[in-house]
């Protein structure tokens, strides 16, 4: 229950190219699999700063963490992390910043968490408990075009109106508080073939989560702190599990590695319209023998940048 492999981990520890005395940070603890070996390679003078959302994996890294004096773990989220750079590295900067989005294999197997139609529990999905609304609050009150856009924008359901509809139904009925109940109604609407390898709710849960935890505002704000963030040569790794997340920082690598094309042709660049970040390789995929043994890292995507002067 307290386990998750972390996913292409030799390949992030390449891309920060850690030093010894080095500042980094991993906005993404969950049960620091990446932290962990972040720490290894780091000397007594080196720091890491890690920060979650989500109090159970910062409690982890409390209890199991001890021995390693320069961790510094922060609850906090995304938006934070800036704030949290700023306040406790040294120089005011990071080395290396590491997200590793998503959920955590232990908020998908606690049932109690609600973010898994595959186990009965209450529909929460959020990834901090102590903020905003569960998905079962907002499902009670939301409006059916409201719950049609999210399943459809974040979910990429092409059904997404159906299963709307079907909820607005049945909440007349009775509220809609199980996380079984919420994957049966979207059963009971979405035609299936018997050769598809994903559940009938897959989507519709995806699309649900992400808009309950603001995944990708989140996930937009961080990359624009983090060019304030990171020291010069710097890298910024970050692994996304699904295209909406990509697509986000694939643009954003990409635009923030080009001159502002408002001076394409002139002598003179403005520092403020100059590229702030140079790529670092294409896109990197687990390998067959990585999917083997954890299917998770099948769709994962690390995309890497680094911080120009
Ligand atoms: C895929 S897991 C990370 C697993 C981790 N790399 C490991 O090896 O154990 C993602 C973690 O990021 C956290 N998270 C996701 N979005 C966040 C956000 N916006 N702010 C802070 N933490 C976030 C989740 O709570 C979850 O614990």
């Amino acid at each position: 229950m307290n386990h998750h492999a972390p996913v292409l981990l030799a390949e992030c520890l390449e891309a920060l190219a850690i030093k010894p005395g080095g500042t980094y940070a991993d906005a993404t603890f969950g049960r620091g699999g990446h932290s962990l070996e972040i720490l290894k390679r780091l000397g007594d003078e080196g720091q890491l700063l890690a920060i979650d959302r989500d109090a159970t994996a910062i409690e982890y890294g409390q209890q199991y963490f001890k021995e390693f004096g320069q961790l510094r773990l922060v609850k906090a989220e995304f938006a934070q992390l800036g704030g949290v750079i700023e306040e406790f590295a040294p120089s005011g900067r990071a080395d290396g910043v590491l997200l590793d989005l998503g959920v955590s294999s232990p908020q998908l197997d606690n049932a109690e968490r609600g973010f898994s139609f595959r186990k009965d529990g209450p529909l929460d999905m959020r990834m901090d408990t102590t903020q905003g609304r569960s998905a079962a609050q907002w499902l009670a009150t939301a409006e059916l075009e409201e719950i049609r856009t999210v399943i459809k924008t974040f979910g990429e359901e092409r059904f997404a109106h159906r299963i709307a509809t079907a909820i607005v139904k049945l909440r007349q009925e009775r509220p809609l508080t199980r996380t079984h109940e919420l994957a049966k109604c979207v059963e009971t609407v979405v035609p299936r073939k018997k050769e598809q390898r994903i559940h009938a709710a897959t989507k519709t849960f995806q699309g649900v989560r992400i808009f309950i935890n603001d995944e990708l505002g989140q996930l937009r704000t961080v990359l624009d702190d983090m060019l304030s963030c990171l020291s010069v040569g710097g890298r910024l790794a970050v692994i996304s599990f699904h295209s909406l997340e990509d697509r986000i920082v694939k643009r954003f690598m990409r635009d923030q590695s080009r001159s502002d094309i408002m001076y394409s042709g002139m002598s003179h660049v403005p520092d403020e319209a100059k590229a702030k970040l140079k790529l670092v390789g294409k896109q990197i995929r687990a390998t067959d023998e990585e999917i083997e043994v954890n299917p998770r890292s099948r769709s994962a995507v690390l995309r890497v940048a680094e911080r120009l002067a």
